[in-house]
């Protein structure tokens, strides 16, 4: 894929300007970075604070011609990248489904892919937020400094994102479902963990997970009972005291 990428100092969200520009047309590999956000978007609606110089913050336009359903899986092979890419700065990651990238059980990078109905062509944007320094410990979050001691550059770590997201992309098109023995591959949430599942709306269950579904989806033993379909929610380790 041919990445292009677009600077701003300071913007919103970089991945509503993406969303923006694919709405209008805007080729895919286009990819919005910048130094901060005002207003970085989170999942679930949460917000994703972006202080300057601190992460890499960047949204890239995809338009990968798949079936419809295999559409959240985008998110899977994303999270597989930076994985990937954290590894080659031997940076040992676990993703904590559906797409969080944790170091030591904090959270070092999130992502925030979102769907857009252009009328030209469906499109995907893919956001990452990846600490480069300064995480908010309180927020069990860290970041590459912080574990590491390496002072990566921000524009080094996108590209070995890119690339790495590059060489997926090319399996994913082919075969999008093989993304889910990769990301089980490298995710301990993937098979007998033991989670509390946050649906929202004061809905919670505990349980093992079991597995993912074709679309990606996690499947969850609940805690003496049936398996539950996790499509989307928030999902946390339980801690045994
Ligand atoms: C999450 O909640 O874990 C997802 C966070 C995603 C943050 C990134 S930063 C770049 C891109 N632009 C945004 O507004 N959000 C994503």
């Amino acid at each position: 894929m041919n990445f292009q990428l677009i600077h701003f100092d300071a913007i919103d969200s970089t991945n509503r300007e993406a969303a923006d520009r694919a709405r209008n047309g805007a080729d895919e590999g286009i990819t919005i970075v910048a130094d901060e956000q005002t207003a970085g978007r989170g999942r679930q609606g949460r917000n994703w604070i972006s202080h300057k110089g601190d992460g890499a913050y960047f949204s890239t336009i995809l338009r990968p011609s798949i079936e419809p359903r295999h559409f959240p899986l985008v998110q899977l092979m994303a999270a597989v990248a930076v994985h990937d890419a954290l590894l080659e700065l031997d940076i040992k990651s676990d993703i904590k489904w559906p797409n969080d990238i944790l170091v030591s059980d904090k959270k070092i990078c999130g992502i925030l892919s979102e769907m857009i109905d252009a009328l030209s062509a469906p499109a995907v944007v893919v956001g990452i937020g990846i600490n480069l320094r300064n995480a908010d410990v309180e927020m069990n979050a860290t970041s590459i400094e912080i574990e590491s001691g390496q002072q990566i550059g921000r524009d080094d770590l996108i590209a070995r994102v890119q690339t790495q997201l590059g060489k997926r992309y090319i399996v994913f098109l082919a075969d999008p479902v093989s993304i889910l023995e990769e990301w089980s591959q490298r995710s301990s949430y993937a098979e007998g963990k033991e989670v509390k599942v946050d649906l929202g709306q004061n809905e919670m269950f505990t349980g093992t997970t079991c597995g993912l579904e074709e679309n990606g989806a996690l499947r969850v033993r609940v805690t003496g009972g049936s398996v539950r379909i996790v499509q989307a929610g928030d999902v946390t380790r339980l801690r045994r005291v």
